[in-house]
């Protein structure tokens, strides 16, 4: 889908959506049903291209997955019943596949090597190399262990205590899987709260796992019990239609059943402090998690500093975030964000060349941004950088520029958000729900 154009609405955005399933509860489900004992009914589940490279992965290790659509039933007779895989396992785009992939594989009996796309090729590995060799895992990567493609030979790990050097899920999702197969106990301490879905699952498979601040232990077990999981929607795929709706004026969407994790809520409380009207209402906990819907109506907009131990609440929304800033009075600073630099490309460079190109008052800083607004977007040829995030922000951004937009390549929104623009049509009122 190369150098596709995209226009200025004409009405409000208005209707109800259900958005699809959590990226990050979907790859944690395949992966904890499959070294799971017996049946894991996944509901809700993420048809998009990196949850499903996850579910090839577990396939070419031995497992049984059937999907149906957005169910998918993993069987499993427990993690000592896993093959080696004849073939490379492939990640495709998934950073979360290749990152928790590796607090797995180094602990099964056989050889494994993995790749993935050009982007994921120079993403950084050693953040889960480094934990996972002190603890004893034998693998080998592209430049001493940096990059893909990168090999395991099965062993026998040991627990460790360790401080995260960077604010990730992934890299603490790693330490405490590969904890929970190593001999004795794996402590990790985080810097900041990252993302908790590892804990809150490996829990309810019945785990050994405490967590006391942001610190969390598990224990060896080698058998897990299957569990059936109902995931939330993802909240980073519903920022877009919250992003779309406190930008375009008279809008007034309701999105259903968003997950509202505490980890994960940083947007909506962006949105609050720049003056949103928005609203939650049907809170419900399932699988521990809180799910909600989300109310947003048109409102005027102030900037806002976002910085510090919020960033890792909203990581993957200040894409869309800084075009929300585009909009909003005043100026919105946006630091302590540098890990933005090894995302699926380096999205503050990128957020800030494509809002630059529509005519946005935007500098780029190295931790961040700085956007001042309100600015009147003006239109024009804009590059995606093979990234969803930044592909979906440009089509919310066409919404409300004078001019069209045309993007090189919309592929990549297929990764996250396969029905994105389905949901965009009905709430643009193009089509009947
Ligand atoms: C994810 C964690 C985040 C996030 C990514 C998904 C996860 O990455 O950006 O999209 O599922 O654990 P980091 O933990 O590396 O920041």
């Amino acid at each position: 889908m190369k150098n596709k154009v995209f226009s200025k609405t004409n009405r409000p955005l208005l209707g109800e959506l259900r958005i699809p399933g959590d990226k990050s509860i979907s790859h944690r489900a395949v992966m904890l049903g499959s070294i799971a004992e017996g049946t894991t009914v996944i509901e809700n589940f993420l048809d998009g291209e990196d949850c499903l490279h996850t579910i090839d992965i577990f396939r070419q290790l031995g497992v049984e997955i059937i999907q149906e659509g957005t169910t998918v039933t993993v069987k499993s007779d427990g993690v000592a019943s896993l093959k080696e895989p004849k073939v490379p396992l492939y990640f495709g785009n998934s950073g979360t596949t290749a990152r928790l992939m590796f607090g797995i594989l180094p602990a099964l009996p056989f050889y494994t090597v993995s790749y993935g796309d050009p982007h994921l090729t120079v993403r950084p590995m050693d953040r889960v190399i480094t934990p996972l060799t002190k603890m004893g895992a034998l693998m080998d990567g592209r430049k001493d262990g940096l990059f893909l493609p990168i090999s395991t030979h099965g062993t026998t790990l040991q627990g460790i205590r360790y401080e995260l050097p960077v604010k990730s899920a992934q890299v603490k999702s790693a330490v405490l899987l590969a904890g929970l197969l190593a001999t004795g106990e794996t402590t990790v301490i985080e810097q900041a709260k990252t993302r908790n879905h590892t804990e809150n699952m490996l829990r309810a498979f019945g785990a050994d796992i405490k967590s006391t601040g942001l610190e969390h232990t598990i224990t060896n077990k080698q058998t897990l019990t299957a569990t059936n999981v109902t995931v939330p929607g993802d909240i980073s795929s519903a920022a877009f239609f919250l992003i779309a709706a406190a930008i375009v004026p008279g809008s007034s969407i309701v999105l259903q059943k968003v997950g509202l994790n505490e980890t994960r809520i940083g947007v909506i409380d962006v949105l609050m402090d720049m003056g949103a009207n928005i609203s939650i209402s049907n809170k419900q906990e399932i699988g521990g998690e809180l799910l909600g819907d989300i109310e947003v109506t048109y409102e005027s907009l102030q900037g806002i500093t976002i910085d510090d131990e919020k960033i890792p609440s909203l990581i993957d929304e200040i894409p869309i975030i800084a075009l929300l800033a585009t909009q909003a009075e005043g100026t919105t600073i946006i630091k302590d964000a540098e890990e933005l630099r090894v995302k699926e490309t380096d999205r503050i460079h990128a957020v800030v060349d494509v809002l630059t190109t529509l005519g946005a008052n935007i500098e780029e800083t190295a931790d961040g941004m700085i956007i001042h607004g309100k600015t009147d977007l003006q239109g024009g040829k804009i590059k995606s950088y093979s990234d969803h995030r930044i592909a979906m922000m440009g089509v919310i951004a066409s919404l409300i520029n004078e001019n069209p937009i045309q993007i090189d390549d919309i592929s990549s929104i297929a990764i996250s958000y396969p029905t994105f623009f389905e949901h965009l049509d009905i709430i643009k009122g193009t089509v009947e729900k």
